[in-house]
């Protein structure tokens, strides 16, 4: 378990963490999103303690992340592997080489058997057996990402830091690699924390996110109760296009969940006997989840009628303005 509590990081005067507090549950995948200089790099490296906090308190486990106890943090530091958006590889390592180097830092005989055994195992995990004695040079950006991410989990950590780890890559590659991230937390078990400013990212693999801006957590939740229902501030992040409303009669956003899967829409014409046109919808996928929304225009007059008939049937919903 991480606990990130009260952390409050500043350079020199400008303070880029502000009272940041989540706590990131064993095996879950956990991502914070945010534009930008939001803060979100400077988080990821005071958990993995490379960088220094000014007050607060960071617990891997129930014990404290802290610069003074330097043996101390080089061990905790062993438990978390890192993934980067440029992949950080030594280019005139092989890929084997490459994954082989935590070991080496670490004083484990990379010759050994088991050794040998580990780092194919993991080649085998992401793809990369055949191409073991390639440069990563010759290797594509989804390729080199496999490789940091072999690298990251050849000392067993627990958990597997991600900074912008799909940014450098295009969406078809991006899949692939938060598929490969996801089979790693189920097989292995490993927790995840992911840092990203792609809402996808958080879509496809995120079980809760923290939104942060100017190092502040604006909301944290379930992706799909923040990004289908936003609060107004993660409203502006997301851009949700609201100008091309009707200016006549009244919109009403609907929000389904995976729960509703009654025709809500159609039931409530025939129930209601009333004309309404729906001025945009979407439908969006989380992890294995469909949630979508939908904007109606009615008539003013029939306005407490619908919301009435909604509360009724349990469909959240929102008049926009
Ligand atoms: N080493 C540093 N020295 C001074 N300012 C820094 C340093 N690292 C980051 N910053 C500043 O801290 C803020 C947050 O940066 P960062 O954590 O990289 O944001 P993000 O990863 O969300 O884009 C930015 O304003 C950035 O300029
Ligand atoms: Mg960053």
């Amino acid at each position: 378990m991480i606990e990130i509590k009260n952390v409050c990081k500043n350079f020199g005067d400008l303070s880029v963490l502000k009272d940041i507090s989540m706590t990131i549950k064993d095996k879950e995948i956990y991502g914070i999103i945010g534009q930008s200089g939001a803060g979100k790099s400077t988080l990821l490296r005071c958990v993995n303690g490379l960088e220094d906090y000014q007050s607060g308190e960071i617990l891997i486990d129930g014990v404290a992340i802290n610069q003074k106890d330097k043996n101390l943090l080089r061990q905790q530091q062993k438990q978390m592997g890192m993934i980067f958006q440029n992949f950080n590889l030594l280019k005139r390592l092989t890929v084997y080489e490459n994954v082989a180097l935590p070991m080496k830092f670490w004083g484990i005989d990379t010759k050994s058997e088991a050794s040998q055994k580990k780092i194919m195992d993991l080649l085998k995990l992401v793809g990369l057996e055949q191409k073991k004695d390639a440069r990563p040079s010759e290797l594509s950006g989804g390729q080199q990402q496999r490789v940091a991410i072999a690298r990251a989990l050849v000392l067993d950590p627990k958990i597997l830091l991600c900074d912008e780890a799909t940014s450098a890559l295009d969406p078809a590659i991006t899949r692939e690699i938060l598929s490969l991230l996801q089979e790693i937390n189920q097989k292995m078990g490993i927790t995840i924390l992911v840092v990203t400013h792609q809402m996808e990212v958080v879509k496809q693999i995120c079980e809760r996110v923290s939104f942060l801006r100017n190092g502040t957590v604006l909301a944290e939740g379930k992706p799909e109760e923040l990004f289908v229902h936003p609060i107004k501030e993660v409203k502006a992040f997301l851009q949700e296009e609201s100008a091309l409303l009707p200016h006549e009669g009244v919109n009403i956003q609907l929000f389904f969940t995976d729960k509703t899967d009654e025709p809500i829409i159609t039931m409530m014409a025939r129930d209601l006997n009333i004309d309404f046109s729906i001025v945009w919808a979407k439908l969006e996928d989380f992890r294995s989840s469909v949630y979508g929304s939908l904007v109606i225009n009615i008539k003013k007059e029939d306005q407490y009628t619908v919301l009435e008939y909604l509360d009724k049937v349990g469909v959240s919903w929102e008049v926009l303005k």
